[in-house]
């Protein structure tokens, strides 16, 4: 018998928007549902999950580290379990990683916050009260697939070397691939900065994807999929936290040679972002613009991190690295 469940808000643009506990902002609804009753449920458990999912991901399309599960949303309005043909993608907390879901929602939420067109995402319960995060597909139109592909394809090199390329070599694969869209490569770099501000170590070729819209017939790009598996990836408990992004910024690092302000503080700052974006191709507005907006929107980013689900001591540490990583972008020389 499925349950009803009630879906907890995604963290609001505005803290005086702020919703009671257990629904959807109208926002969030809407994204997720085109705003019919956003009230689902999730009629499994956690359990359930992880011992009957395996059976149907056989013929699923969707690749990734996480253990996860296509949905759609039934006549009934409940998100049922399917093989093909799926609207969400279900990506609870794997054991190891406890508040991972926690931890997604909230970093997604911050994409949008930052303008950056984002997935579709919130947190569900299983129907023994678990949290889990899902997320609408954006790669589904009235049925059909849209086109993506990600930059391990792009670079035509195997899964297994998402780590061989920098954001340097990346930017400019998403200039050509995309018939030499700035505003793409603008996008890419905007995401680039937000994942070294959020800690997120794991922004590899495979977790970058462009699309095209249904009616493309030409080789070229129309824009970047929206943002996806971002995370505060270097605020988990007992995680050991070396390196700062994990492919190298510039293209040079490959041979051991760092920017000279890279060598005087030991971490980016916004320096080599500059340089990067220059080294893209992109005029220094169109870069400092980028800075310009987290700088602008530093208490409202601090503000979503409190209201998350997160539990006390990640928010902590997600806001100290993002009250750090701000700090670093602010050194321009
Ligand atoms: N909302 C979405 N719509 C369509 N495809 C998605 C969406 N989110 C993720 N994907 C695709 O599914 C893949 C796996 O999802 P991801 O969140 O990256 O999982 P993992 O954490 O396991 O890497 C991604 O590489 C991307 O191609
Ligand atoms: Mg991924």
């Amino acid at each position: 018998m499925a349950k009803e469940i009630r879906i907890m808000p995604e963290p609001t643009l505005s803290p005086k928007q702020n919703t009671t506990e257990g629904y959807y902002t109208k926002k969030a609804a809407s994204a997720l549902f085109n705003g019919y009753h956003p009230v689902v449920s999730l009629a499994f458990s956690r359990r359930d999950f992880f011992i009957e999912g395996p059976k149907y991901v056989e013929g699923m399309s969707i690749s990734g580290v996480q253990q996860k599960l296509s949905l759609v949303l039934n006549k009934n309005n409940e998100l049922e379990i399917v093989s093909i043909g799926g609207e969400y993608i279900l990506k609870p907390s794997p054991e190891s990683f406890p508040f991972a879901s926690e931890n997604e929602q909230c970093a997604m939420a911050l994409s949008r916050l930052a303008g950056i067109n984002t997935a579709a995402s919130a947190i569900v319960k299983f129907s023994t009260g678990e949290n889990a995060y899902i997320t609408r597909r954006y790669d589904r139109m009235e049925g059909r697939k849209l086109h993506q592909e990600d930059l391990s394809q792009g670079f035509n090199i195997p899964s297994t070397e998402k780590y061989s390329k920098s954001y340097e070599e990346a930017l400019l694969l998403v200039h050509e691939m995309s018939g030499g869209k700035l505003s793409v490569v603008r996008d890419l770099l905007n995401r680039i900065v937000f994942a070294y501000l959020i800690g997120n170590d794991d922004m590899h070729l495979k977790n970058i994807s462009l699309m095209k819209t249904d009616n493309n017939r030409t080789i070229y790009y129309d824009s970047l999929t929206p943002n996806y598996d971002q995370l505060f990836a270097q605020s988990f408990e007992n995680k050991l936290v070396i390196g700062f992004l994990v492919l190298d910024l510039l293209k040079d690092e490959n041979d051991g040679i760092f920017t000279k302000m890279y060598e005087k503080y030991g971490f980016y700052t916004g320096s080599d972002f500059l340089l990067l974006g220059r080294r893209a191709g992109l005029p220094d507005p169109a870069i400092n613009s980028i800075f310009n907006n987290y700088f602008s929107k530093e208490q409202e980013m601090l503000s979503m991190i409190n209201r998350s689900f997160m539990p006390d001591d990640m928010k902590v540490r997600a806001t100290s690295k993002i009250k750090d990583r701000l700090k670093a972008i602010k050194i321009i020389k």
